[in-house]
């Protein structure tokens, strides 16, 4: 697979950080292209536990390249902080890319998100992705490249303390003390920043192994997702060109990643979500809180009309079913093949939120298992329960399903033919 994308099929935490980095084994540059700190990729090794919010999952592998493409929004900050906690692992330093056309989460964002509402009525992650991708499109946005010259960094800061000031906040803001840290921040990212499209695309041109690695679902797409609540960047494999310039027509698989079952964080409607027992189990096995805010998930069955949706959005070439193990024990699994609307059944994802949120599941249900998961490798090493979950996703959704997760150490992960 010389050029891969990673994309996330339900509505964000569908574990695609341990399946980038089992796949990143290989590769020789892993590209995030979307979101910003508001993703956040876990991954367990012999070093520990990497909780990355920013850098590619991939570069934790020595010789794998990470790159943020122009299409993440990039909190420096934030940035400086992950990498502390990484060296504080004693992990080797990763090799990072930065392109210079990244536009900057800023102070202020977080306090316009506050401000207008978003962070409560959305739930948003309260990280300035959605204020920072405002700014780019109304042209007022501060790009890494930009640092270069500070009269034009402090200048746009006072603008946007001003703006703020009609809110009575400029106080909060020291503009000098952001221009400062700012620099200093440039400084340590300067080496490392450049034309990151031309030198994927001049890899690739060399035979070099590629992931595009997506953060968020396609249910939390801008455009595809249960708008408005989403989030404000193209999280489908459509994001890929638009945040890194690489066209299409390069990549060889587009590999779907969705849980065995469903969560989604934040407002919004969720047909599937199960509030009594069921949710419970999932919630506590899977250990289904977030990554970046804490924020118990929440959770429900897999929604196979939502993840038909998402292969036909995105043309997935295969399916990574992750999180198996956490359904051990329970005594019947639900997959949702239909909905039940005013209207009679449909498999249809409705385009308007309402009526998405007034549809009714049809369950099929199959029997539970028993055995524990996470010796498995091969399909062979998986009970007949499992593999017939396997074989009634694959024939709702028509896409085979390549990887399994059942468990969450790097190993723990099923290879299908
Ligand atoms: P924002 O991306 O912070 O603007 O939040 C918009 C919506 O997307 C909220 O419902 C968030 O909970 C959700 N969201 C954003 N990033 C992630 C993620 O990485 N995983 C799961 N949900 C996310």
């Amino acid at each position: 697979m010389p050029a891969g994308a990673v994309i996330g099929a339900q509505w964000g935490d569908e574990a695609k950080g341990k399946v980038t980095h089992f796949l990143a084994r290989e590769a020789d540059y892993t590209v995030r292209f979307n979101g910003g700190p508001n993703a956040g990729h876990t991954v367990k090794d012999g070093y520990g536990t990497a909780r990355l919010h920013h850098i590619p999952v991939g570069a934790l592998h020595p010789g794998c390249v990470g790159a943020l493409a122009h299409g993440v929004a990039l909190d420096l900050w934030t940035l400086r902080d992950e990498l502390t906690a990484l060296r504080a692992q004693g992990r080797p330093e990763p090799v990072l890319r930065f392109s210079d056309r990244l536009h900057l989460i800023l102070p202020q964002h977080k306090l316009r998100e506050e401000l207008g509402g978003s962070a409560q009525r959305i739930g948003t992650t309260r990280r300035g992705i959605g204020p920072c991708y405002e700014d780019r499109a109304a042209r007022r946005g501060l790009r890494l490249a930009d640092l270069a010259d500070e009269e034009a960094v402090r200048s746009s800061l006072q603008l946007a303390v001003q703006e703020l000031g009609a809110c009575g906040l400029q106080e909060t803001l020291s503009v000098e003390d952001i221009v400062r840290e700012l620099a200093e921040l440039y400084r340590q990212v300067e080496s490392r920043m450049g034309d990151v499209r031309a030198e994927i695309a001049t890899a690739l041109e060399r035979g070099k192994r590629v992931i595009f690695e997506g953060a968020q679902g396609t249910l939390l797409d801008l455009d595809w997702g249960t708008y408005p609540y989403v989030t404000s960047s193209s999280t489908t494999v459509h994001g890929v060109g638009w945040g890194t310039g690489i066209a299409v027509t390069r990549f060889d698989a587009v590999l779907g990643v969705a849980k065995a079952y469903t969560t989604r964080v934040g407002e919004g409607p969720f047909p599937t979500e199960d509030t009594a027992a069921g949710g419970e189990h999932l919630r506590e096995v899977g250990k289904e809180y977030g990554t970046t805010t804490g924020r118990p998930r929440r959770c429900g069955w897999l929604d196979l009309v939502a993840l038909r949706y998402a292969c036909r959005i995105n043309g997935f070439t295969g399916l990574a079913l992750t999180k198996m193990d956490v359904l051990r024990g329970l005594s019947e699994v639900k997959l949702c093949v239909a909905y039940r609307t005013g209207e009679g059944r449909t498999d249809v994802f409705p385009t308007r939120t309402g009526e998405l949120m007034e549809v009714e599941p049809i369950y099929e249900s199959l029997p539970g298992w028993k055995e524990d998961l996470s010796r498995a490798r091969e399909e062979d090493d998986l009970p007949r329960a499992v593999r017939s979950l396997l074989a009634a996703v694959e024939g709702h959704v028509g896409v085979p399903v390549r990887l399994v997760g059942v468990g969450p150490a790097e190993e723990e992960i099923v290879t299908l033919e």
